[in-house]
């Protein structure tokens, strides 16, 4: 990333500790049945794209910004690292569209509107489909998936996100044999967007943001399609109203407030690798052993209680620890040179 000193900005000590709270919260959903009445379709497999998007609407929308969301908790989640407060995943942020530096997109995306939101699927499928997210949400199966998040920039965290599997998602759409890839894009409205507008605010980055996965990365059980954090909706900063998280990559592949997937055959181009492909690969998989051309990604400094100073460096993992399920992807492929 072009890196911008982060040490203006720092959290109040006080605003920390949220957790606890958190977890309260997560106890009163289980004492009351809540995550099992949120199992929407994962039994309908079947269902075809119409009769699970045509159900009647809901009156109460789910609405941004920061509504409660519960998910099912899941065997995928990290159990071996504490939890980064949330006052920080919601304020150490990177949103280029909102600004280059980190405080940035927290002030700035204040207010940002994601009613309406659509997402349009096309390409490579059975059929083109455009969904309102708020039909997705309530037909997804939403789950609560705590993922190391690791930038490529070498601070990590440990999130509670809640979203559904990308694989969930394509499945309705049927990919034809020619998907071997799945292309994402991030809404593009410069009056919106204050970073899409100016080229010092944004980075010097050609809007849209994009991104791009194999398809075989896309139907992984561990890539998940991110509505909420900490038990809410998104925040506008993190992406609302969905985002892509792939917890075994550097954070850039995690593309915000996403308006288009197109499935296709060719590799598509990806926003950082255009702007400095020496330096960010289109595979971008977390590796201790593959060193950004200007730092070491042996260790990250990981940011959790207390002050961003002296937040702990941690020992990096091959594929930020997802290993046991996503190593054989690539084992026909030297990682130094597809990084
Ligand atoms: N998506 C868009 N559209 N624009 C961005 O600037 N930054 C990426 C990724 N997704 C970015 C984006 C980077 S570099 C990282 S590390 C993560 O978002 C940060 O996510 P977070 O702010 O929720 O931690």
């Amino acid at each position: 990333m072009l890196i911008k000193n982060p040490l203006s900005w720092q959290l109040k000590e006080n605003q920390a500790t949220p957790e606890t709270i958190y977890k309260q919260r997560r106890d009163i959903v289980k004492k009351l049945g809540l995550a099992a009445a949120i199992t929407p379709f994962t039994s309908n497999a079947q269902a075809s794209l119409f009769d699970v998007f045509s159900a009647k609407k809901d009156p109460v929308a789910v609405m941004d910004p920061r509504q409660d969301l519960v998910g099912r908790p899941s065997s995928l989640s990290t159990s071996d690292l504490e939890l980064t407060p949330e006052p920080k995943v919601l304020t150490y942020n990177n949103f280029y569209e909102f600004g280059s530096s980190k405080g940035q997109p927290a002030e700035l995306a204040k207010g940002f509107e994601t009613r309406p939101w659509t997402i349009e699927i096309t390409g490579e499928v059975a059929k083109s489909v455009t969904l309102d997210i708020d039909d997705v949400m309530k037909n997804m199966m939403i789950e609560e998936r705590i993922y190391r998040h690791r930038c490529v920039e070498a601070w990590s965290m440990n999130v509670p996100w809640l979203g559904f599997t990308l694989a969930s998602l394509l499945k309705l759409v049927k990919p034809t044999s020619k998907a071997k890839y799945v292309a994402f894009e991030t809404l593009y409205d410069p009056k919106k967007m204050p970073g899409q507008a100016s080229y010092s605010l944004g980075g010097g980055i050609d809007y849209p943001y994009v991104e791009g996965l194999t398809i075989e990365e896309a139907m992984n059980p561990l890539t998940l399609m991110t509505v909420g954090l900490y038990g809410k909706t998104l925040a506008p900063q993190n992406g609302a109203p969905l985002r892509l998280i792939v917890p075994w990559k550097y954070g850039f592949k995690g593309i915000k407030s996403i308006v288009k997937i197109h499935l296709l055959e060719q590799q598509p181009p990806t926003t950082w690798n255009l702007l400095a492909a020496e330096e960010y690969g289109f595979y971008a998989n977390v590796n201790p052993n593959v060193d950004h051309p200007r730092w070491s990604q042996a260790s990250e400094r990981f940011i959790g209680e207390g002050s961003l100073f002296s937040s702990r460096r941690q020992k990096t993992l091959m594929f930020n620890g997802y290993g046991e399920q996503v190593a054989s992807l690539y084992k026909n492929l030297d990682l130094t040179k597809n990084y």
